[in-house]
């Protein structure tokens, strides 16, 4: 049997061939991500891509474990990791736990994430005690909009590196096994890479983070806007919408279904 990529394979990867990962929420889309990613994210943003929602802060843990669940079913070789989503873990280690460990035994994933550096230190320790690797996430996070004023590049004003730098610090001290750093100045993100033991995962970050991560849909071109960090490699928008235009054609002119569609 084809093993799966495990978190110390992860982990053993700073610093070395760079750290190749999509997000990515069904089965067959997973499936095809597999093929080349060393891990593949179930993102809360599932939220807003799938979902239609505003922000990732009404995504239920519910639904993580359900798409979590399709994921798993659908690759054998990368290694799962689902995000935690917003009001899941952050108001206790206890908390963080019971709602982890309903992620790991309900989707049979290898990890989980969740956001936040320092203040969220605590937490990881504890996760990581208890058996439960954890992929941390700083820089813009998306949970914390709110807070920040919306989806906002961070570490444009240099005074403003240290605290960054110290929240990678303490989740790489905390037992974290990578991190992914979001929406951050190049600079900085090069200072972050350069300040932890353990791979940065980059997204809207620099070339020189140890791995990179997009959202699936987002460099498929299946949303209409994406933001300057995301490469478009390729046009499924377009490409859907003519198939369903060419469909509606032919079903209007009963050209469809034709003689090979019908059973005789
Ligand atoms: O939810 C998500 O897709 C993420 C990635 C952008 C890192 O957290
Ligand atoms: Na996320």
């Amino acid at each position: 049997p084809i093993r799966r990529m495990t978190v110390p394979q992860i982990r053993a990867k700073k610093g070395g061939e760079p750290i190749i990962s999509l997000t990515s929420y069904h089965a067959h889309t997973a499936a095809i991500v597999d093929k080349y990613a060393d891990f593949i994210l179930v993102g809360d943003s599932l939220g807003m891509v799938m979902h239609g929602m505003e922000s990732t802060i009404g995504v239920p843990l519910d639904l993580m474990i359900m798409h979590g669940r399709a994921v798993v079913r659908g690759t054998k070789r990368a290694l799962i990791v689902v995000d935690m989503p917003f009001g899941t873990y952050e108001e206790s280690p206890n908390m963080a736990f019971r709602n982890a460990a309903r992620i790991m035994k309900e989707t049979a994933c290898g990890a989980v994430k969740l956001e936040g550096g320092a203040r969220m230190a605590e937490t990881i320790h504890f996760l990581v005690e208890r058996g439960i690797p954890v992929m941390a996430h700083i820089g813009l996070t998306p949970q914390s909009s709110h807070v920040m004023g919306g989806f906002k590049t961070q570490g444009r004003e240099e005074e403003t590196w240290a605290a960054h730098i110290a929240d990678a610090v303490a989740v790489a001290e905390a037992g974290a096994f990578a991190l992914v750093v979001e929406g951050v100045v190049e600079p900085l993100a090069d200072k972050i890479t350069a300040a932890v033991d353990i791979p940065t995962i980059g997204i809207g970050a620099s070339a020189n983070c140890d791995g990179q991560i997009l959202v699936l849909e987002d460099m498929l071109g299946l949303n209409p806007w994406v933001p300057k960090f995301v490469k478009k490699y390729g046009d499924l928008g377009p490409a859907i919408e003519r198939a369903v235009a060419d469909y509606a054609q032919e079903v209007k002119t009963r050209a469809f279904p034709g003689e090979d569609h019908v059973y005789r």
